[in-house]
């Protein structure tokens, strides 16, 4: 994370998600997008707007911070209910460890609809590749 600014904007960015279905105010559990070309398309311009900084263009880690294709890995979580709700644990509070922020929390910042669209472009892209 030496060079945080190469990779865009430092301030989280808006998401358009007006294409997409409106989620409501309940939080979801699993992703209601999975598989959806728009939430796809959305969430790729929404991840390299607010994730690639640190997790890496293309969802691919330059190893200083988790590898966020390890979501689909199934040697990591059960299934991807699991790993949706693990992805929306982290992306809702950030991670604060004694009052560091190494990552911010989004809730209040993307919509849910932007942090599906995400978890659904996250989920195109394989661990194995
Ligand atoms: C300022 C850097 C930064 C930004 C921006 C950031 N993250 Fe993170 N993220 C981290 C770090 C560092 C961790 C590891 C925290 C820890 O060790 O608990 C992490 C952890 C995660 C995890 C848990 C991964 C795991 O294996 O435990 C997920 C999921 C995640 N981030 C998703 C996202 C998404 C989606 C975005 C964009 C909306 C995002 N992050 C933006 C730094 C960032």
């Amino acid at each position: 994370m030496a060079d945080i600014s190469a990779h865009g904007n430092v301030t989280p960015q808006a998401v358009d998600v007006s294409e997409l279905p409106p989620l409501g105010d309940e939080w979801r559990t699993e992703n209601p997008y999975r598989g959806d070309e728009t939430a796809i398309k959305v969430g790729d311009s929404a991840y390299n707007q607010n994730c690639a900084r640190c997790h890496g263009l293309e969802v691919i880690s330059g190893g200083i911070t988790p590898d966020l294709r390890k979501l689909n890995d199934p040697d990591e979580f059960f299934d991807a209910a699991e790993a949706d709700e693990w992805f929306m644990t982290r992306i809702r509070k950030g991670a604060v460890i004694d009052g560091r922020v190494y990552m911010p929390p989004f809730e209040g910042i993307l919509s849910q609809e932007a942090m599906w669209a995400i978890r659904s472009y996250i989920d195109t892209r394989n661990f194995e590749e």
